[in-house]
């Protein structure tokens, strides 16, 4: 039957086997390990997140052995490693590519669990561990970046740590616990150090190895949102439409990985900086707690967010207030009313809050940007969608999903940018779009005409 514990008797591996369930976990997440049939490309960005996370652990511990995380010496490190020690700028500029590239992958992978509806049940689990990972993984790059102490490394820490001080009583004291001194400093480096190479690293890999669990406890998700679990079986019990994942999608994977492999090293060879996106030109120069760059940006991966964050200004908070009124009216005519104060008493807080300046608009652009993450982990509970996957939704939802993603790279190129009226102006509409995106989805989701979903998996021709 199919997840059959199985021990080998002889030979090394069965001494093995008794002590230890290899040949059975071999199986289970293996070759017996059964996955849909029909995965595409979208279905490579897993795999390929792996494979950057390996990256990114074996070259930090080469960076770490010429490292110095001292404020006097982390800049000269970092050029030492470039200059002088053999092999040094290579190490340095995998792990620097490997860090975009890891954004790139993971975008594209949660892309693929929109499209597909792969957070919805049972898949609740590992859409939420993927967002806990997302966040673990913006705090390890945002820890990293400090790291090489040049001025961008400097004053995007001081920016971005300057925002804990918006929190409403705690927020001054915080920034400093944060921080451990008055500004950044020498203390700062030392424990974004310590978090960087090994705290947040192990929280990322049992994350990781949770996701995958999950995973393989309910089966994957595919480009037609079946179940493959509730299909036919063969006469070993295993879903006829899977396939055991080694060694179909074991070689699979490879494509993907040599495909992604060449990009990594066009980039890491030809162009590791990516002008500008990827290392910044600030941050050649060293860090000088004295001299404020003109202009300060996060890397692009945080951009989208950031630019959240501008847009929240006082007049914004209003607009934002309008908005949480009229949708809480909407559920009042609309809705069950005993519930309504779950919605009411919230936003009357809010209105009050900003009507009487207790809150400032700094305050609310950081709940913004961390609401636009945070949303994220609802998502499963949003979508009430009568099918899975967007091959069978209503055009129109198709194109609902290409404005969300042309709205989130504006957003990013937005976040690059000085700011301007104009900008600013697109900011707050691209801010509107994204949450409501997610805001709206229960009632959006579950209107138009879905096409129906077939019983089987059929592979059509491409
Ligand atoms: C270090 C980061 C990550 C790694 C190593 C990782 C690894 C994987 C792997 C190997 C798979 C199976 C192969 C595949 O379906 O592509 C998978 C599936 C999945 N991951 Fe991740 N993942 C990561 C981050 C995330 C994030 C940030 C999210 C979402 C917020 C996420 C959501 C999902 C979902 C929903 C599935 C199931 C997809 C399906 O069955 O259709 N993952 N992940």
């Amino acid at each position: 039957m199919a997840g059959e514990k199985t021990v080998e008797t002889t030979g090394l591996l069965g001494w093995i086997d008794r002590r230890f369930p290899l040949s059975t976990l071999y199986k289970q997440h293996m070759s017996e390990y059964y996955a849909p049939k029909n995965f595409n490309f979208w279905y490579f960005f897993g795999s390929l997140a792996l494979l950057v996370l390996v990256i990114q652990i074996v070259t930090g511990i080469f960076l770490v052995m010429n490292y110095k995380p001292d404020g006097d010496l982390a800049f000269n490190s970092v050029e030492y490693i470039m200059r002088e020690v053999p092999w040094g700028w290579l190490i340095r500029y995998m792990h620097s590519t490997g860090a975009s590239m890891f954004f790139v992958v993971v975008y594209l992978h949660m892309l693929r669990g929109l499209f597909y509806g792969s957070y919805r049940k049972p898949r609740e689990l590992v859409w939420i561990f993927g967002v806990a990972i997302f966040l673990c993984l913006m705090a390890e790059a945002f820890m990293g970046y400090l790291l090489p102490w040049g001025q961008m490394s400097y004053w995007g820490a001081q920016v971005i740590i300057n925002l804990f001080a918006a929190i409403p009583l705690i927020g001054p004291e915080l920034a400093i616990w944060i921080r451990g001194d008055y500004v950044v400093s020498d203390a700062t480096l030392n424990r974004f150090f310590a978090l960087h190479v090994i705290a947040v690293p192990l929280v990322l890999i049992g994350l990781v190895v949770a996701h995958l669990i999950a995973l393989h406890e309910v089966g994957s998700n595919n480009p037609d949102g079946i179940e493959i679990k509730d299909g036919p079986k063969d006469s070993r019990g295993f879903p006829l439409d899977g396939i055991p994942f080694h060694p179909y999608y074991s070689v699979h994977d490879i494509v993907g990985v040599a495909g992604f492999l060449i990009v990594f090293a066009a980039i890491m060879f030809f162009a590791p900086e990516m002008g500008g996106f990827f290392l910044e030109y600030n941050n050649f120069i060293p860090a000088d707690p004295l001299k404020t760059p003109e202009h300060i940006a996060p890397v692009w991966y945080f951009t989208p967010f950031y630019s959240m964050l501008r847009a929240t200004t006082s007049e914004f908070t209003w607009i934002m207030t309008a908005g949480a009124i009229i949708a809480a009216l909407a559920l009042l005519v609309k809705g069950n009313l005993r519930g309504i104060w779950r919605i009411a008493v919230p936003v009357v807080l809010v209105v009050a809050a900003i009507a009487f300046r207790i809150l400032d608009a700094k305050f609310w652009g950081v709940v913004v940007m961390g609401g636009a993450v945070v949303i994220l982990f609802f998502l499963p509970w949003l979508d009430y969608s009568p099918v899975k996957s967007i091959r069978y939704r209503p055009g129109w939802h198709k194109f609902l999903y290409g404005i969300f993603i042309v709205t989130f790279l504006v957003l990013g190129y937005l976040g690059t940018q000085p700011p301007s009226p104009v900008f600013n102006l697109m900011s707050q509409i691209g801010t509107v779009i994204y949450l409501a995106f997610f805001l709206t989805m229960p009632v959006w989701s579950r209107l138009g005409k879905f096409k129906p979903v077939p019983e089987r998996i059929v592979i059509r021709r491409h």
